[in-house]
C-alpha cells in the first residue's frame, strides 16, 4: 500500500475493532477512535469484551485505540464504522453517522478518502454525510477529499466469516477511489474484492442482504404457527423440504440483534421518502417481531391456563448464540410477557454482561446453573455450546415432574429428555 500510509477507523464496535486490527497487519500506522473512553481503555489494556479479537491478537496489534480526534489527522483514509439503530418508532437514528461525520469532518485534510461501512439506505454516503463532512472541514468533497462505502458483513462470533476471509464490495465516488479502496481491502481479505457500480449500490446491496434474510425467516415463523396448529413439528417439515435442490434453509425463531432486526426498517424508511410503502418488508418485521410473545404464549398454553406464579427458568439472553452481543434481543420479549401474567422468570446466560443486562432489561442474570432447580418450565431461547449437551438428569434438576421443556431452537430435538415432562419444540 505504497499511497495509504495512515488510516483511521471510527467505531471500535463488532465491526470496526476487528477491521482496524486487520487494517494494522498492513499499515501499522492506523488509528481507532471512539467517543466510549470505557472502550477504549479497555482496548488499550490488550481486551476486547465483545471476544472478535482475541487477546493475543490484542497484544500484537501496532493499532492505537484513542479518544482523541487529534490522533486521527493527517490520515490518508478514514472508515466509519459506528452504530445505525432505530429509534422508538423504528426511524433510522442517523445520529452517529452524523456525528461522526462532524469528528472526521474537523480533522480532514486535502487528498484523503472517507469510507462509510456502516449500514444505511442508498444515499446516505453522497447525499448526507458528503455535505456534512463538506460542512465541517471546509473542503469540497470530489474534489478536496473522496467517498466510497464498502459494506461490512462480518457474523458475531462466526470464525469462519471473518473480515478477513469475506468478500467485500466496495465502491469509490471515482475510479480512482475505488482502486484505492481494492488496493486496501484486497490486502486485508483473502475473499477478494467486489467492485459495486455505484455507492448507492454497494449500500443497496447490504440492507437488502439483511432484509432478504428476515423475510425468508419470516416465512418460516409463520409457517411454524401454522403447522403447530397441526400439530406438525415445523423441522419435520423443512428435513424433508430441505432435500429439494433449491428450497432455502431457514429455521424459525426470535430475530434480533444489531442487523437483521434493524436493517430492514432502514430499507422501509428509503422506500418511504420514494412514495412507495413496503409491504413485504414491513410484514416480515411484523411476524419476526411477534415471535417473543407467541413463544410465551405457547408456554403459558401448554401450563394450563390456571397456572399462576409459575417458576420459569430462561436458558440464554444472548440475541443469538455464542456471542455476549444483548443488542435488541428479542428473548426480552418472552421474559417480559411472562412476568406480565405473573410468572416468576428466573433467566441465565453464561455469555452476557449482567450489568449491560440490568442496565438496559432490567433482568439478574443468574451466571451459574448450580443450585437452580425445580421450575415448572424450561425454556431453551438460545443454543449457547454449554446448553446442547445437557444430560437427562440436568433436565431432570430443572424441570419438575410435570413441567414443561420449551425448546425455541431446536437444540435438544436429539437428546434423550426425561419422562414425566411435556417437550414442546418451535
Ligand atoms: N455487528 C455486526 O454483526 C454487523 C455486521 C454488519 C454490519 N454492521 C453494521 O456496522 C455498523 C457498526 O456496528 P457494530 O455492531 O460494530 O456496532 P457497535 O455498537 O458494536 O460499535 C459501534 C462503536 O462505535 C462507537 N461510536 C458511536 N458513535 C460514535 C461516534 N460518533 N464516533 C466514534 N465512535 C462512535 C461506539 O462507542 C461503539 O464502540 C452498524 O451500521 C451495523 O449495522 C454490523
Amino acid at each position: 500500500m505504497s499511497a495509504i500510509s495512515k488510516i483511521s477507523v471510527i467505531g471500535l464496535g463488532y465491526v470496526g475493532l476487528p477491521l482496524a486490527v486487520a487494517i494494522a497487519r498492513h499499515v501499522p500506522a492506523t488509528v481507532g477512535f471512539d467517543i466510549d473512553g470505557r472502550r477504549v481503555a479497555e482496548l488499550q489494556a490488550g481486551h476486547d469484551r465483545t471476544r472478535e479479537v482475541d487477546d493475543e491478537a490484542m497484544r500484537a496489534t501496532t493499532l492505537r485505540s484513542t479518544t482523541d480526534a487529534e490522533d486521527m489527522r493527517g490520515s490518508d483514509m478514514y472508515i466509519v464504522t459506528v452504530p445505525t439503530p432505530v429509534d422508538q418508532w423504528n426511524k433510522p437514528d442517523l445520529e452517529p453517522v452524523r456525528k461522526a461525520c462532524r469528528t472526521v469532518g474537523e480533522v480532514l485534510e486535502p487528498g484523503a478518502t472517507v469510507v462509510f461501512e456502516s449500514t444505511v439506505y442508498p444515499g446516505v454516503t453522497e447525499d448526507l454525510c458528503g455535505p456534512l463532512l463538506e460542512r465541517f472541514s471546509g473542503l469540497v468533497c470530489g474534489r478536496d477529499f473522496f467517498l466510497g462505502y464498502s459494506p461490512e458483513r462480518i457474523n458475531p462470533g462466526d470464525r469462519e466469516h471473518t473480515v478477513e476471509r469475506i468478500t467485500k464490495v466496495i465502491a469509490g465516488q471515482t475510479p480512482e477511489v475505488t482502486e484505492q479502496l481494492a488496493q486496501v481491502y484486497g490486502s486485508v481479505t483473502t475473499g477478494g474484492v467486489f467492485r459495486a457500480a455505484s455507492i448507492k449500490a454497494a449500500e443497496a446491496a447490504k440492507v437488502i442482504e439483511n432484509a432478504q434474510r428476515d423475510i425468508n425467516i419470516a416465512f418460516i415463523n409463520e409457517i411454524t404457527m401454522i403447522f403447530q396448529r397441526m400439530g406438525l413439528s415445523i423441522h419435520d417439515v423443512l428435513e424433508a423440504s430441505a432435500t429439494k435442490w433449491n428450497f432455502l434453509k431457514f429455521q424459525p425463531g426470535l430475530v434480533g440483534g444489531h442487523c437483521i432486526g434493524v436493517d430492514p426498517f432502514y430499507l422501509a424508511e428509503c422506500a418511504s421518502q420514494l412514495g412507495h410503502h413496503p409491504e413485504i418488508i414491513l410484514s416480515g418485521r411484523k411476524v419476526n417481531d411477534a415471535m417473543g410473545h407467541y413463544i410465551a404464549d405457547r408456554v403459558m398454553d401448554h401450563m394450563g391456563p390456571e397456572k399462576e406464579n409459575a417458576r420459569v427458568l430462561v436458558l440464554g439472553l444472548t440475541f443469538k448464540e455464542n456471542v455476549p452481543d444483548l443488542r435488541n434481543t428479542r428473548v426480552v420479549d418472552i421474559v417480559q410477557k411472562l412476568r406480565a401474567k405473573g410468572h416468576l422468570v428466573d433467566v441465565h446466560d453464561p455469555l452476557a454482561d449482567t450489568d449491560e443486562a440490568a442496565r438496559y432489561y432490567q433482568i439478574e442474570l443468574k451466571r451459574s446453573l448450580d443450585g437452580l432447580r425445580g421450575y415448572d418450565a424450561l425454556i431453551g431461547a438460545v443454543p449457547h455450546d454449554a446448553y446442547k449437551g445437557f444430560s437427562s438428569d440436568v433436565f431432570d434438576r430443572l424441570v419438575s415432574p410435570g413441567g414443561i421443556i420449551a425448546d425455541i431452537k431446536g437444540m435438544w430435538r436429539n437428546l434423550v429428555l426425561p419422562t414425566g415432562r411435556l417437550v414442546w419444540h418451535l
